[in-house]
């Protein structure tokens, strides 16, 4: 574990903030925040875009430190972002296992490419490889470090949508096997619910909301109890779905009234 003044901390869950402060200037991105995650816990972070997501995931991830608080996040722990972030002159196999010092360094890489389904491109260099291809192998560089928590920054968001469904069966796949914590910043709703045990709202620099999703496994949209969950979440993050769909239902009757008499 990496602590920076993790003195209070009390439960055993491997992720632990309390009262985090980050700030830029006068700007509060982090305001006194408080989030913990189990043990293989998948968590999804919505927010509106500056809410301060990817400020909170870089802290966790160790690229940025906090101005205040605690935070406590286990050692093994990796990070995948938006775009793949490969070195263009390496091959697959070494993006992967790039800065891990282990004597059975390939084997390894082997392995975890052939979890991503890539054990066919492990020398392919990554202007050859698919936006799909190559989020793939980043995933892959974060699963060879065997982390205890994964940090993904809306990693599908560049994705095709049929490409988005194949990664989300993926990381489902994996972290049943690797069981990881995780933290999944998303912009989209659905996805949070097909994917996460609890969704949390970031807003005002705090967890604003939270909700626990028990829908069983494997997810979709049309199952039942999915639709209430997302106009929930909608309506806590300013979208009234409710008020949208009576406006569209007026809108139709009007129409169909406007057919009738004329
Ligand atoms: N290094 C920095 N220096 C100054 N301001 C920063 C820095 N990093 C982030 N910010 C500011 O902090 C706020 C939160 O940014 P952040 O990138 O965390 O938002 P986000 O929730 O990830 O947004 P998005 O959904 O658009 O990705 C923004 O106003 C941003 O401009
Ligand atoms: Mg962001």
């Amino acid at each position: 574990m990496s602590t920076i003044a993790a003195k209070n901390l009390q439960s055993d869950a491997p992720v632990q903030l309390r009262n985090v402060v980050r700030q830029f200037g006068q700007q509060r991105v982090i305001d006194g925040l408080d989030l913990d995650i189990a043990p293989g816990e998948f968590v999804a972070l919505l927010g509106a875009s500056g809410s301060g997501k990817t400020t909170l995931l870089r802290s966790l991830a160790g690229l940025d430190s906090i101005d205040s608080g605690q935070l406590l996040v286990p050692k093994a722990r990796a990070a995948v972002f938006q775009e793949p972030r490969l070195m263009p002159w390496k091959r697959a196999w070494k993006n992967v296992i790039l800065g891990l010092r282990v004597p059975d360094a390939k084997a390894r890489a082997v392995q975890a490419l052939t979890e991503v389904g890539l054990a066919h491109r492990l020398e392919a260099y990554p202007a050859t490889l698919s936006g799909g291809e190559a989020q793939r192998v980043a995933l892959a560089r974060g699963l060879v470090r065997e982390p205890k928590l994964l940090l993904l920054d809306e990693p599908f968001a560049a994705l095709d949508a049929l490409t988005r469904i194949k990664m989300h069966r993926l990381i489902i796949e994996l972290w049943r096997k690797h069981t990881p914590a995780v933290l999944l910043v998303t912009h989209d709703v659905d996805e949070a619910i097909l994917l996460a045990d609890r969704v949390i709202v970031l807003a005002n620099g705090k967890i604003a909301e939270q909700l626990t999703i028990d829908l069983p496994r494997a997810r979709d949209t049309g199952q039942e109890g999915f639709q209430a969950i997302r106009a929930r979440l909608l309506s806590l993050l300013g979208v009234e779905v409710e008020t949208a769909a009576v406006a569209e239902r007026q809108a139709v009757t009007r129409t169909v009234r406007r057919f009738a008499h004329g």
